[in-house]
């Protein structure tokens, strides 16, 4: 049996964190296994919302990339490209944009949401609002059974599938409805507590070294009501706890969690365990990372393989799609 196909894409707007890690990233690379994959770089949905200073991406792009490379993101098993490199999606964008009603897109949740969130970014634009129907040409240009995303992502999968149902009917049936694949993500919080996020500064990346894993971690916020060594702390709710429990044996987290109660182990010594065991788990993508930047050509060369095989596909698809409606 033909094995399903899924597609899924990021924003190329900075250095991926443990976050990504945990999410997107661990669930993609669990699935290049089981499904035939196509991952892309969205590097024209990230205009949508910074199109006023556009001169990183081109390096954000190769940093991504390089990033999946050193987790285990395989060439061999997934198509990875970049979308501003296959012109097939703007055209397909430009034609369904033909047919999708701007009602559709102005209850969108999630465009209602930014509007709010991103208060100080002028989101008044043309391409903010058709945000969806991009992501929906990316979709369903590679006929996707499903798409891995987070619940954030869910309306902009509903919305794809109402596009299609409009094409498909209007001029016959070419595209695929896909299914959202919804991500668990582990909640994992920054180093001040609050959500890992780029825009608050506050992860750890998958390109920090060990010594600046070090640094990050002695800035942790712990247990707020220990003041002193000799107080007692409470492991449940501090954060370095909750990354021990990811990251050391289980004999550090025993005992981590008995001394702290009994003031037995201070933070700063506490945190310097738990940071010796991130560095070791990250090492590994550290290296494989440091060996891609040492040779930029070779990512490159991975990026256009992705670009020529998601072309092909891309470009049939196109064909049928203009044939479906004459044009
Ligand atoms: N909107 C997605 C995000 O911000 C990125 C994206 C663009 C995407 N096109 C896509 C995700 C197609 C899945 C499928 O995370
Ligand atoms: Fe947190 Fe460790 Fe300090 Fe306890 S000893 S409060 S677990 S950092």
């Amino acid at each position: 049996m033909a094995k399903k196909r899924i597609l899924s894409g990021m924003r190329p707007t900075g250095p991926l964190h443990l976050g990504h890690l945990h999410g997107a990233l661990a669930n993609w690379k669990r699935m290049q296994d089981e499904y035939e994959c196509f991952f892309f770089i969205a590097d024209w949905h990230a205009l949508t919302t910074d199109y006023e200073k556009t001169g990183g991406i081109a390096q954000n792009i190769r940093e991504m990339m390089m990033d999946w490379l050193a987790v285990g993101l395989s060439p061999d098993k997934c198509t990875m490209f970049v979308q501003s490199h296959i012109k097939e999606h703007a055209e397909l964008y430009l034609l369904l944009g033909m047919l999708t009603p701007v009602p559709w897109l102005e209850r969108n949740p999630t465009y209602k949401e930014q509007i709010v969130q991103l208060a100080d970014k002028d989101l008044s634009t043309y391409g903010f609002l058709g945000y969806p129907v991009l992501q929906a040409a990316d979709i369903i240009m590679y006929k996707a059974d499903g798409v891995p995303v987070g619940i954030d992502q869910v309306p902009h999968v509903e919305l794809t599938r109402e596009i299609v149902r409009r094409f498909n009917y209007l001029y016959g049936q070419v595209f695929v409805e896909p299914q959202s694949i919804l991500t668990e993500t582990p909640k994992i919080l920054g180093l001040d507590r609050r959500k890992m996020s780029k825009s608050y500064q506050n992860g750890i990346s998958l390109s920090d070294s060990p010594e600046t894993v070090r640094k990050r971690v002695g800035e942790m916020i712990t247990d707020p009501q220990r003041m002193r060594k000799s107080d007692p702390g409470d492991p449940d709710i501090c954060n370095v706890f909750s990354f021990h429990k990811m990251y050391s044996p289980a004999e550090t987290v025993d005992e981590v969690n008995r001394e702290c109660r009994v003031a037995g182990i201070g933070c700063v010594a506490c945190k310097k365990k738990m940071a010796e065991n991130l560095a070791a788990f990250l090492a590994p993508i550290y290296e494989n990372r440091r060996d891609l930047a040492e040779n930029p050509a070779v990512v490159d060369e991975i990026i256009a393989a992705g670009d020529a095989k998601a072309r092909e596909t891309a470009r049939a698809t196109m064909a049928q799609a203009r044939e479906a409606m004459h044009i």
